[in-house]
C-alpha cells in the first residue's frame, strides 16, 4: 500500500492548504453564497434526523474533492465492506469488530470471523429486555419482598461512560427505578451513593466485558460486602446482576450465570453499550425506548454503509477532521453540545475517539510520521461559555468545534430553548468572523470613550475569528435520535483510523499503568517494602505513607 503522506491526494491537499490560507473564513463565506447548501447533509432515519452544517470549515469545494481521492486511495468503501463483513479488523487481538450487529435486526445477517451472529444477539437482547420489564413491573422483587427503587450500575470506561451518558441525555423519558453509576475506584464515588441507597430496594449491575477489571471488582466487592451487612449473604441473588463476557469470574464472584447477561469478544468496552452493557439504560427508560436507540443507531449503520460519500455523515466528519488535524495543525477537537442532558457526551465521546485513534504505530507496526486522533474535550454550553470558550475566542491556538443542537425541546420552557439555540448559532458566528480591531475601535468610539483608552482597549477586545467548527442540529433528542448521533461518532472514528492505518480497536496504552499499580498498591500497605522505582514515585510513596499515619 502507498505510504500515506505519499498519496498524490494527500500532497495536493498540502498545496491547497496554502491556497487556502489566502481567504480567512469570512472571505470564505462571502464568496459563495451556495456554501450553506453545499457544504451541510441531512440524514434521515428511524424518526431520528441530523443535519451536519460543515461550511463553517476552512473548505472549498476542491478541499472535499480530494479529501474524497484521499478516502479512495485507503480504500474506503471496500473497508467499510469488510467491517460489515465482519472481518477481523482488531489486528493485535485478533477479533472482528462487529458492534452494529448489536443494533441490528435478523435480516441484517451478521457475521464475526464467519460465524453468524444475529440469533445469539437477538436472543441475548430479549432475555435482557424480559428481565428489565420485571424490574420495572415490580415482579422481580428484592430478597426482602420490596420492588426495586435504584439500580447501581458498577463498572468503568466503556461499561459506564456509554449507559451514563445514555441515562442523563434522555432523562426526559425515564420511567423506572432511579439508575446511578459508580465508576471510580476512590470509596468516595460508592460510599456517596449508598449513603441515600436502601438496600432492601437496590438492585446491583456489576458491568465488566473482562470481570477482572481492578476498580470495577474492588468496587463491586465493597457493594456486596455492605448488602450482605443489612441483608445477609443469601440476599446476593436478589440484588447483584451481571453483564460480562466473562462467565467463569462472573459465578467465581457468586452471581448466580442466570443472573448474568453476555456479550462477546467482538464488542470493544467503548462500543459496547448497545450490547447488554446498556442494562442499566434499558431499567431507566424501558424496552420500548430502548429499542429505538438501537433502531436510530442501525439508521446510521446503514446510511454510513449505503449513502454516497458526498453525503455520508460520517465520512464528511470524518474528512473534515482528517482536514483540521493533518493539513491545517489543528490537533484538538472541542465538543459542545448546546443540550444539558448531553452533559456526559462528551466524556464518551474522549473514550471512543482518544481510546480507538491514540494510536503512533500503524498496523504493520510501523511508526506513524503525521498526527492522528484528537484531544477531545468539551461540556454544554451555554456553561462553556463562561468557561472554555475565552480560550477558543482569543487563546493563539485553534481548535475546532463540534456544536449540537436540538430544534425541539422536552424542557417545556419554549423561550429558553429558543436562547440556547441563540447562544449557539452566536458562538459558532463569532468564532468565524471574529471581530477586528477596526471593528473594536469604531465601537469604542461610537461609546464616547477617550482615544487613550480606545488605544489601550482595542487589542484587548479584538477577536481574530477564522476559526472553523461544525454544527449537528437535531430535530429532538429522543431515543432514535441519541442512538444515531453516537454511531455517526463510532463511524467518523472508523473512517479516520483507516485512513491514518490504525488499528482502532485495540487499546493497549491502558495496560502499563495497570500493570504498575498492583505492585505499588502492595508497597503502600503499612511496613511494606517501598520496590523499586524512581526518585520521584518513590518520594511520592513515602510521603503519602507518612501523611497517613500523621
Ligand atoms: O480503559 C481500558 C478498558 O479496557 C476499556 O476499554 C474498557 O471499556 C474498560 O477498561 C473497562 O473494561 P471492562 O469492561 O472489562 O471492565
Amino acid at each position: 500500500m502507498t505510504p500515506l503522506q505519499q498519496i498524490p491526494a494527500w500532497q495536493a491537499l498540502q498545496v491547497q492548504r496554502d491556497v487556502l490560507a489566502r481567504s480567512s473564513l469570512r472571505e470564505l463565506m462571502q464568496a459563495d453564497p451556495m456554501r450553506f447548501d453545499y457544504f451541510s447533509a441531512q440524514f434521515e432515519g428511524a424518526g431520528a434526523h441530523v443535519l451536519l452544517d460543515y461550511s463553517k470549515q476552512r473548505i472549498d469545494r476542491r478541499t472535499m474533492i480530494l479529501l474524497d481521492e484521499l478516502l479512495q486511495a485507503r480504500a474506503l468503501r471496500p473497508a467499510i465492506g469488510s467491517l460489515f463483513g465482519g472481518a477481523p479488523l482488531n489486528t493485535t487481538e485478533g477479533r472482528a469488530v462487529m458492534h452494529m450487529a448489536l443494533r441490528g435486526e435478523v435480516e441484517d445477517h451478521y457475521q464475526a470471523d464467519g460465524t453468524t451472529v444475529m440469533p445469539d444477539v437477538l436472543q441475548v437482547r430479549e432475555r435482557m429486555l424480559a428481565f428489565v420489564e420485571r424490574v420495572r413491573g415490580g415482579q422481580w422483587l428484592g430478597a426482602t419482598g420490596a420492588a426495586i427503587t435504584d439500580v447501581v450500575n458498577i463498572g468503568i470506561g466503556g461499561s459506564d461512560l456509554g449507559p451514563q451518558m445514555m441515562v442523563q441525555a434522555l432523562e426526559p423519558y425515564c420511567s423506572g427505578p432511579r439508575v446511578h453509576f459508580v465508576s471510580n475506584v476512590d470509596g468516595a464515588h460508592l460510599s456517596g451513593v449508598l449513603k441515600h441507597l436502601d438496600a432492601a430496594r437496590t438492585l446491583f449491575v456489576i458491568a465488566s466485558k473482562t470481570f477482572t477489571t481492578q476498580e470495577t471488582m474492588a468496587n463491586a466487592r465493597s457493594a456486596r460486602a455492605w448488602l450482605v451487612d443489612r441483608l445477609g449473604a443469601a440476599a446476593t441473588g436478589k440484588h447483584f446482576v451481571a453483564v460480562s463476557t466473562n462467565g467463569r469470574e462472573v459465578a467465581a464472584f457468586g452471581i448466580d450465570p442466570r443472573n448474568m447477561f453476555g456479550f462477546w469478544d467482538w464488542v470493544g468496552g467503548r462500543y459496547s453499550v448497545w450490547s447488554s452493557i446498556g442494562l442499566p439504560v434499558a431499567l431507566a427508560l424501558g424496552s420500548a425506548h430502548f429499542r429505538a436507540i438501537l433502531a436510530g443507531a442501525r439508521a446510521m449503520d446503514l446510511h454510513f454503509r449505503d449513502a454516497p460519500f458526498e453525503r455520508n455523515l460520517p465520512v464528511l466528519m470524518a474528512a473534515v477532521g482528517l482536514w483540521n488535524i493533518n493539513f491545517l495543525g489543528l490537533d484538538a477537537l472541542a465538543i459542545a453540545p448546546y443540550a444539558q442532558n448531553l452533559s456526559r457526551f462528551a466524556a464518551h465521546l474522549q473514550q471512543l475517539d482518544m481510546e480507538s485513534n491514540g494510536k503512533r504505530v500503524q498496523i504493520d507496526g510501523q511508526a506513524v510520521s503525521y498526527s492522528t486522533g484528537p484531544l477531545v474535550f468539551g461540556e454544554p454550553g451555554t456553561n462553556a461559555q463562561h468557561a472554555y470558550f475565552q480560550w477558543l475566542h482569543q487563546g493563539p491556538k485553534v481548535v475546532p468545534v463540534d456544536f449540537i443542537l436540538a430544534a425541539q425541546t422536552d424542557s417545556g420552557l419554549e423561550d429558553q430553548h429558543r436562547l440556547l439555540a441563540a447562544n449557539c448559532f452566536a458562538q459558532s458566528e463569532a468564532l468565524l468572523r471574529g471581530k477586528t480591531a477596526d471593528e473594536v475601535r469604531a465601537d469604542l468610539i461610537a461609546s464616547g470613550l477617550p482615544a487613550a483608552d480606545v488605544n489601550r482597549l482595542t487589542p484587548h477586545r479584538s477577536f481574530p475569528g477564522d476559526r472553523p467548527s461544525s454544527t449537528l442540529l437535531v430535530r429532538r433528542l429522543d431515543p432514535a435520535t441519541l442512538g444515531a448521533l453516537l454511531a455517526l461518532y463510532e463511524h467518523k472514528v472508523f473512517v479516520q483510523g483507516l485512513v491514518w492505518g490504525i488499528n482502532s480497536f485495540d487499546q493497549w496504552g491502558v495496560e502499563l499503568g495497570k500493570q504498575l499499580a498492583a505492585p505499588i498498591a502492595a508497597s503502600l500497605q503499612p511496613g511494606a517494602a517501598p520496590g523499586v522505582h524512581d526518585a520521584s514515585t518513590l518520594g511520592l510513596m513515602q510521603h503519602w505513607k507518612r501523611l497517613r499515619e500523621g
